[in-house]
């Protein structure tokens, strides 16, 4: 019998109905369709419209969903880590909110911070409440309402954000499938280049802080998108290296869905063929901590049982990692 591992034994994802195309973004700001999917890879993004509908009712859906295909009660749920940079409220937490409305009253959970790479933070926390045997049903959800941060007057920022939510359910398995490893990394010293100037404690809300548009993302795209394709090959590179495996090994590259070119950058830099890389972007623009389930929610059909996933992500702090793991089962 192998190490207990944590399985990913379900996952789900959760976009809103509507849409906005590059041409709506055509009509808010100076741009062109043209440049949005040359530069971008991006054609549309999904709008969570609805009032009073918030980052927490997505990972609601998202629960739901998750529940219904692994046959699972809300009541055996124990633990929920959501990774989002668009809570709620400042306080409670995302998660707390997501537990009380699916109904999973026996779990607790907390929220990430880790802006595109939250996913794979949590992933790989929620993993080892797992492995330790503290818990056998732990879910990860990485979910946000990206709208409601992005300055729709800012033509290089605006293009790329769309809302979004996926998340999975972590089981023990001693089969050898599940979170093999992860390396993480964060630096903030790139926070410069990617953050929200106000609403924080460093500057509270103010008159001043709202009518300079200072809650809002900013973002200083190029160095960004340099360290986010170093950063992540150098991770897929560490995680390989140290479980003595070689690129030819990984199955599926499911890399942070940012940008068209970065993706396909990392992909070459790894010498990884394009038909082994997840992408949707083209569809859901950057849903942040959303990307990487909605792509395992999308190529569900596809994985087969022991297949090697290599997940990668890059983001604002910065933070980035990768993480290899094995999939644990084959579609119905
Ligand atoms: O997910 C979290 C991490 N974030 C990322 O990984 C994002 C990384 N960065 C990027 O993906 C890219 O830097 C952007 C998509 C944000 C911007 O693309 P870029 O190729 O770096 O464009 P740029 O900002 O350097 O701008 C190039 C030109 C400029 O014009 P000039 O100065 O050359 O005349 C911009 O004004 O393109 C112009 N431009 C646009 N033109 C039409 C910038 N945005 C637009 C636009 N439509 N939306």
């Amino acid at each position: 019998m192998s190490k207990i591992r944590a399985a990913i034994t379900g996952v789900a994802g959760y976009v809103p109905e509507d849409i906005l195309s590059n041409a709506d973004l055509e009509k808010m700001v100076d741009t062109s369709d043209e440049w949005i999917y040359t530069r971008t890879g991006i054609k549309e993004r999904r709008i969570l419209r609805t009032p009073g509908k918030a980052t927490s009712d997505m990972g609601v859906e998202v629960v739901n969903l998750l529940l219904k295909k692994t046959k699972t009660k809300p009541e055996e749920i124990e633990m929920l880590i959501c990774a989002t940079v668009t809570p709620d409220t400042i306080f409670p937490d995302t998660a707390n909110t997501i537990l009380n409305k699916s109904g999973a009253k026996n779990a607790f959970g907390y929220d990430i911070n880790a802006a595109c790479s939250g996913f794979l933070y949590a992933l790989t926390t929620g993993a080892k409440f797992i492995e330790s045997g503290m818990y056998k049903k732990v879910i990860i959800i990485g979910a946000d309402k990206m709208s409601t941060i992005v300055d729709y007057t800012d033509r290089t920022t605006c293009i790329i954000f769309g809302d979004g939510a996926g998340g999975v359910l972590l089981e023990p398995s001693d089969e050898g499938t599940g979170v093999i490893d992860s390396v993480l990394k964060s630096d903030g010293a790139g926070r410069e280049f990617l953050h929200m100037k106000a609403g924080g404690s460093l500057k509270p809300p103010s008159e001043e802080t709202v009518s300079s548009r200072e809650h809002f993302i900013y973002q200083d795209g190029k160095p960004v998108f340099k360290a986010a394709v170093t950063g992540m090959v150098n991770t897929v590179n560490q995680v390989l290296e140290r479980n003595e495996m070689t690129v030819d090994q990984i199955d599926w590259l499911v890399p942070h869905q940012a940008n068209m070119r970065i993706i396909n950058s990392v992909g070459d830099m790894l010498d990884i063929p394009r038909e082994k890389v997840m992408v949707n972007i083209e569809k859901y623009g950057n849903t942040t901590a959303g990307t990487l389930p909605l792509c395992l929610w999308d190529y569900e059909t596809k994985l087969k049982k022991g297949d090697n996933i290599m997940l990668t992500a890059f983001g604002g702090g910065f933070t980035w990692g990768s993480t290899l793991l094995k999939w644990h089962y084959n579609s119905k």
